[in-house]
């Protein structure tokens, strides 16, 4: 069997990142999120109503298959409303998931695309995409046309917060010719902004 990894040991290497979901579920109405390459990061439902977890990894399935566990380690901690729906799908992104399309209010890609191309159909129309630049999506959703940024999230350890202000400045490549689709897909890693952010916030038409 698996090793069990919880929560709150993950937060040892990654932190806490429940200011940023916070931030995000006080400036949006977030009500359903998709966490696709997850791992233990349990950090949205302390702030979200309903996160569908979704990885492959068997650790990751034995943390949330103990719901009493996941549930233990948010209590306390929760926005009220949030954490009411945590649900696991141990599958792999890159097929079809068992949620429903255009169903979900924020994407979330941290550490684990680039997932935007298979994932964006759970999406609904006027959704939240946060992503990083760590496996590529950032930088993917920088050049596609039908995605505004609207925020750039910065932190200080555990301390996290949203710049919505100058958003011009973020997203500029260091080298313009790396800013290439196919060779963002291809290499599964972002390329070098002149101002950068911990992750980045786009909205969807
Ligand atoms: C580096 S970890 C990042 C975990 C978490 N998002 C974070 O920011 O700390 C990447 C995770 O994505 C998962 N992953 C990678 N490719 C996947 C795929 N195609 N389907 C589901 N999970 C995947 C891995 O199993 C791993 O748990």
């Amino acid at each position: 069997m698996a090793r069990l990894v919880t929560w709150s040991q993950y937060q040892e290497s990654i932190g806490d990142r429940s200011g940023l979901f916070e931030l995000l579920a006080g400036a949006w109405p977030i009500d359903r999120a998709l966490y696709p390459g997850s791992f233990v990061d349990l950090s949205p439902s302390t702030a979200i109503r309903s996160v569908t977890y979704v990885d492959t990894d068997a650790r990751a399935a034995r943390f949330f298959a103990d719901a009493g566990l996941a549930r233990a380690q948010l209590a306390g901690r929760c926005r009220p409303g949030a954490g009411a729906e945590v649900r696991f799908l141990r599958a792999d992104y890159t097929k079809p998931l068992d949620v429903p399309e255009g169903s979900m209010d924020l994407l979330i890609s941290l550490f684990a695309g680039p997932l935007w191309g298979e994932c964006h159909r759970y999406l609904r129309p006027g959704g939240w995409f946060l992503a990083n630049t760590s496996h590529g999506d950032a930088s993917l959703a920088a050049l596609d046309p039908t995605l505004r940024l609207v925020a750039a999230a910065q932190h200080d350890g555990d301390r996290y917060r949203l710049d919505t202000d100058r958003l011009g400045e973020y997203l500029n490549p260091k080298r313009p010719d790396t800013a290439d689709p196919d060779r963002i897909r291809s290499t599964g890693r972002g390329i070098a902004y002149t101002r950068t952010a911990f992750a980045y916030v786009f909205q969807t038409p």
